[in-house]
């Protein structure tokens, strides 16, 4: 539980995914400045049954059994599922070597759970998402009127630049476009964390070898998961392992660490060759008002020490 009163309320909607499972492990490590109210889980690197089952795995080594863990949308809301194990593996967090959660999946769909949570907020909750936005679109589409509630939405997505499921999309966006299409209309306080940031903040084997170091359960898990999905990265794009969704938590934890500027972003849902591109208005060419900050620099030492010095705070024992 929260430590503090003055925690920010944080909801967490992911698809681990080794990056998702270390970015749920900094937040659970960090309950004096994130109150985590629940996670939700949707498909997306691996089916749902997969991606709510892990990140029961991951509240588990964490310390944490008391989050909730909630089921969302097995599928986009237009587009079919295309997972992605050829980089997470078929159980979706390969290498991290972890027992069967010890307590199951909460009865209520995620959607729902959100609808109520934010519905019934006393204060303005934070959402950060880490996979396809489906959950987050269909609780809007269901409900607009949380969209008061939630004080902003850190999301790790998009790119400035160039895409890594295609050459113009990025895999959280392109997984369910126009879900992202209708987060990003919504009128949020967006905060977008793509690729050309995440792609800075690789886990070199220096890096590596200092959180093996660390030798708690997690910090071994995280090691485990590392090699796995450092070597199909290197296998796949030819490079080390980026930590993509852990710069979510950070940027949350330490938003000192990061620069970026307020513009506008279209979601592509309409050409079959760049469908799910960001496209990203830098020189405001568009005439349309700003809709997200826009990351584009991280301070990748600063990242990775935070990151260890969480992880060495997480339980001897689980
Ligand atoms: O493109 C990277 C994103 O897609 C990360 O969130 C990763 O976990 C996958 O979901
Ligand atoms: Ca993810």
């Amino acid at each position: 539980m929260s430590n503090t009163a003055k925690a920010l309320p944080l909801i967490i909607d992911c698809d681990p995914g080794q990056d998702d499972a270390i970015a749920l492990m900094l937040a659970m490590a960090s309950p004096e400045e994130l109150n985590l109210l629940g996670i939700c889980a949707v498909a997306g690197n691996v089916p749902l049954v997969l991606t709510e089952a892990n990140a029961r795995r991951i509240r588990d080594v964490s310390g944490r059994p008391e989050v909730a863990v909630f089921a969302g949308c097995p599928r986009p809301m237009v587009k079919i599922l295309e997972t992605a194990e050829y980089v997470h593996g078929k159980s979706g967090i390969d290498g991290a070597g972890l027992p069967d959660p010890s307590r199951p999946v909460e009865a209520a769909h995620a959607v729902d759970w959100l609808v109520d949570t934010l519905r019934h907020a006393d204060a303005p909750i934070t959402l950060a998402t880490l996979g396809p936005l489906t959950n987050i679109a269909m609780a809007i589409v269901m409900a607009p009127d949380i969209v008061e509630n939630i004080g902003q939405l850190v999301l790790m997505g998009g790119a400035l630049s160039l895409g890594n499921i295609t050459p113009a999309a990025e895999f959280n966006i392109y997984s369910d476009p126009h879900a992202a299409h209708i987060v990003f209309e919504a009128g949020l306080k967006l905060t977008m964390i793509g690729l050309d940031v995440t792609h800075q903040a690789r886990a070199t084997p220096e890096r590596l070898e200092a959180i093996r170091a660390i030798g708690n359960p997690a910090a071994t898990c995280v090691a485990g998961m590392l090699d796995f999905y450092g070597a199909q990265y290197i296998e796949t794009f030819g490079e080390g392992a980026p930590l993509h969704d852990p710069c979510v938590i950070a940027y949350l934890l330490r938003p000192d660490l990061f620069t970026g500027q307020d513009m506008r972003v279209d979601i592509e849902i309409s050409s079959p060759l760049t469908i799910g591109q960001t496209v990203c208005d830098v020189h405001a060419r568009s005439g349309q008002a700003a809709n997200a900050n826009v990351l584009e620099k991280i301070d990748a030492d600063g990242f990775f020490a935070l990151l260890g010095e969480r992880l060495a705070l997480l339980p001897d024992t689980v």
